[in-house]
């Protein structure tokens, strides 16, 4: 399933490079990412928006890395963040502010200020609060402050809890009967500019039908709120294309935006510009966390394949029982016998498991790649266990760029002091 990501003879490689190469050269865990696979998925959905006003704004959270950044602002792309930091790297990257979206329920004041100097394109209000929040910074400042209200649609993307957004009771946006006041509150505030409307339905949805439901809903609010004589000048349909992880089959990012402009279409708002905020569905199978086995343990009811990289690297199977496939870097027959592991890390919390009842032909010193380990894995890692963050690579053709140095103890105790008195 991932062109870009495949074994040739039995070594694993990502484009024109071995990873067994990239292990020993820099060590695991190692994130390993393929740029052109990045530019394909990124690809599909510029051919869905062809001729189309369209701005694609990636959801930095997937991935926040510098160099990732970089491929995708260099790709055109605008950025959706979610904090003050994430702007910070955008213009870091050589982003484009005038391309960036501000989501989150948890603006800050000061982020507020620090993203309207920056230049931002629109922020995704969340909460009535926050528009008199958002407005009165603005005039401090002596400026306006364009934005969208993200409304939630109230459809079920039938996804994993934790991830589903647009249901009634979570915290996300405003709900579906509530918009058109809010927009008109928002009219009426000198601060703000309304540009636009927003939604986000969830994350990981592999199914056209909640987006389809999704836009109808948007389109009935788009109606309601210009009868009332506010302008929404984009539709901004936020995230969420799935991605295959273990036999999934989410519709391409092309074929799903030919339903969705198509009932744009049928409903004349075809010529109107359309933002959106990919952010697993560009990454997430580009990358890979190449881990080497430290020990094989049986044990009486299960075999333990234990590895280095752990929960604080990839915390998807430990927060929302993810399934990431694990291969190995080597398929040569070595005289190892097939057994069927659970892949544990060092950790010390019997919930850092990263794969359960895994068939692996292994032994101590092989190589491992848990594959779909480009969004929601480095981005998410932590230091718990004083683990230093792993480095990452991008992969161009046979080019090999090291993007961020592994973190070392002494990266991790920068800013600690020593307590007075002891
Ligand atoms: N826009 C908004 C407002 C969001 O909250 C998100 C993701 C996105 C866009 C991008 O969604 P995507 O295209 O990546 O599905 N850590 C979880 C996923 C959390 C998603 C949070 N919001 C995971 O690892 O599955």
């Amino acid at each position: 399933g991932q062109p870009f990501i495949a074994y040739q003879g039995h070594a694993l490689f990502v484009e024109e490079v071995s990873l067994q190469a990239l292990a020993t050269q820099y060590g695991t865990p190692l994130f390993v990412y393929s740029k052109a696979a990045m530019l394909s998925a990124l690809a599909a959905y510029q051919r869905g928006f062809e001729g189309r006003q369209a701005q694609i704004c990636y959801a930095m959270k997937a991935n926040s890395t510098l160099g990732v950044l970089q491929v995708f602002a260099n790709a055109g792309c605008g950025f959706d963040i979610v904090s003050g930091g994430e702007l910070e790297r955008v213009l870091a990257a050589g982003g484009d502010a005038r391309k960036v979206i501000f989501s989150g329920v948890g603006k800050t004041p000061a982020e507020m200020r620090q993203a309207l100097k920056a230049g931002i394109g629109c922020f995704n209000v969340e909460s009535e609060a926050e528009l008199d929040v958002l407005s009165e910074q603005a005039l401090g400042l002596h400026m306006v402050a364009p934005i969208s209200i993200r409304v939630n649609p109230n459809v079920d993307p039938k996804t994993h809890p934790y991830i589903s957004t647009g249901l009634k009771d979570n915290k996300f946006g405003v709900a579906h009967e509530d918009a058109l006041r809010i927009y008109r509150h928002a009219a009426s505030l000198k601060g703000l500019k309304v540009v636009g409307i927003d939604c986000h339905i969830g994350s990981q949805i592999t199914d056209s039908r909640p987006y389809l439901d999704a836009m109808d809903r948007m389109l009935d609010l788009v109606a309601a709120i210009e009868a009332a004589g506010i302008a929404i000048e984009h539709i901004d349909f936020g995230g969420g294309l799935g991605i295959n992880y273990n036999n999934d089959e989410p519709p391409a990012a092309d074929a799903l935006w030919a339903l969705l402009l198509a009932k744009l279409d049928e409903r004349g708002y075809g010529e109107r510009k359309i933002m959106i905020e990919p952010g697993r569905s560009l990454i997430g199978n580009a990358g890979v966390c190449v881990t080497e086995v430290l020990y094989t343990k049986p044990g009486e009811e299960k075999n333990f394949c234990i590895i280095d990289a752990a929960m604080n690297d990839l915390p998807r199977p430990s927060l929302y029982q993810a399934f990431h496939a694990i291969v190995p870097l080597n398929t040569a027959d070595r005289g190892r016998t097939t057994q069927t592991y659970d892949v544990v890390g060092p950790i010390c919390e019997s919930g850092d498991w990263i794969g359960r009842e895994r068939a692996l032909a292994v032994a101590p010193g092989d190589c491992l790649a848990v594959l779909s380990a480009g969004a929601y894995c480095m981005s998410m890692a932590s230091n718990y266990n004083t683990r230093g963050r792993a480095a990452e690579v991008l992969v161009d053709g046979g080019k090999v760029n090291l993007i961020r140095q592994r973190e070392s103890v002494k990266d991790q105790m920068r800013n600690e002091l020593q307590a007075l008195g002891g």
